[in-house]
């Protein structure tokens, strides 16, 4: 536990044991020499100026939920009047057919910690931006603030555990300690990974109280927080992009339901459309002084991989502690 949290209190991201593998040379075109490694001076920063906007939405997240996900059905369809998807006579230059959908839908903590706000500012309104926060860390120019709405992720613990642990061996962060273009690998035991959900140490807090904080708002605010979960989007795809649209304020209408626009976005947003893509196949996203190859954003995009990698048993306790930090809520997986 002490180990687990010492590692956290730093880096949420990084095992002590981790991090042993090193490459040097030309791994990043990133400013050199940051070696930065907390998000909390982001969420300091974003709680201290982020400056809301009419239409203004949130995409919120513990990481490995269908961020991604999200952002690529969110862009596509609150941006599908600038960019109209193939059944809406798009030409095949939709951006996420270029881009990595975290190049689409800018990171808050990322952009205050890279004192990159100028993107934000640039950003045409309606706005799309993404956060890992908890609410309560929220700015309360979002929470208290009428101009932005949030749409929040959630998915099935286990597999967010697993996705996590393959994610970060497939990442390469920078430290202070290493010479301008070098890059070191990150190395985390599945152990460490399934252990930080019971330490409250995933993301630095308690995954119990992240998902609740939304899930309380959302059933106390429902104009507020639209809150999803990752199987259901898998699931029913088009009840969930409704959804969205209608919470958004731009819901479709019968002659774009006629046109077969769901159906164009949802393709769009495919798992394999988006992993054969030659903008997530190539390259990597730089932030915050990591280094994200962009295909290591999709690797199976399924429900229950977890038993690949998991024993029943290691499950079970999961799955008994966490129903004990939600009894009550009405909130369940
Ligand atoms: P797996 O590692 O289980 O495959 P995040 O975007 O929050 O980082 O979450 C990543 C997870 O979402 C990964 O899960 C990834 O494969 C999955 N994912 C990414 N794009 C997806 C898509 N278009 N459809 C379904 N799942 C997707």
């Amino acid at each position: 536990g002490d180990r687990l949290r010492r590692s956290t209190a730093t880096s949420w991201r990084r095992s002590r044991a981790g991090c042993t593998r090193r490459s040097s040379g030309g791994a990043s075109t990133r400013a050199p020499g940051s070696g930065r490694r907390t998000w909390v001076p982001g969420i300091v920063a974003l709680q201290r100026r982020f400056e809301p906007r009419a239409g203004d939405v949130l995409l919120a997240s513990l990481p490995k939920c269908g961020t991604t996900w999200l952002k690529a059905l969110a862009f596509a369809t609150a941006a599908r009047g600038v960019y109209p998807p193939a059944a809406a006579g798009g030409d095949g230059r939709h951006p996420l057919l270029r881009l990595n959908p975290h190049e689409c839908v800018p990171f808050l903590e990322g952009i205050y910690l890279d004192e990159e706000e100028a993107k934000l500012d640039a950003a045409p309104t309606p706005r799309l931006m993404s956060t890992h926060a908890s609410y309560p860390n929220l700015p309360a120019s979002i929470t208290e603030d009428d101009r932005c709405k949030i749409i929040y992720i959630c998915r099935q613990p286990k597999d967010m555990a697993i996705s996590l642990w393959h994610f970060m061996n497939c990442s390469k962060a920078k430290t202070s300690s290493l010479s301008d273009d070098q890059w070191e690998s990150i190395t985390m035991s599945l152990s460490d990974v399934w252990e930080s959900i019971r330490e409250g140490a995933y993301l630095g807090g308690p995954i119990w109280e992240h998902i609740l904080g939304y899930w309380n708002t959302s059933k106390a605010k429902p104009d507020k927080v639209l809150f999803l979960k990752y199987e259901e989007v898998l699931r029913d795809p088009t009840k969930n992009i409704e959804k969205i649209t209608e919470f958004i304020g731009q819901p479709f209408s019968d002659a774009e339901k006629e046109a077969g626009i769901v159906e164009s976005i949802i393709e769009l947003c495919s798992f394999e459309k988006m992993k054969a893509s030659g903008a997530n196949s190539t390259g990597s996203l730089h932030m915050m002084a990591n280094e994200y190859p962009h295909e290591s954003f999709f690797r199976k995009g399924v429900i229950g991989d977890w038993v690949n990698h998991v024993t029943p048993e290691m499950a079970d306790s999961l799955d008994k502690f966490l129903s004990a930090k939600f009894y009550g809520s009405g909130f369940t997986f």
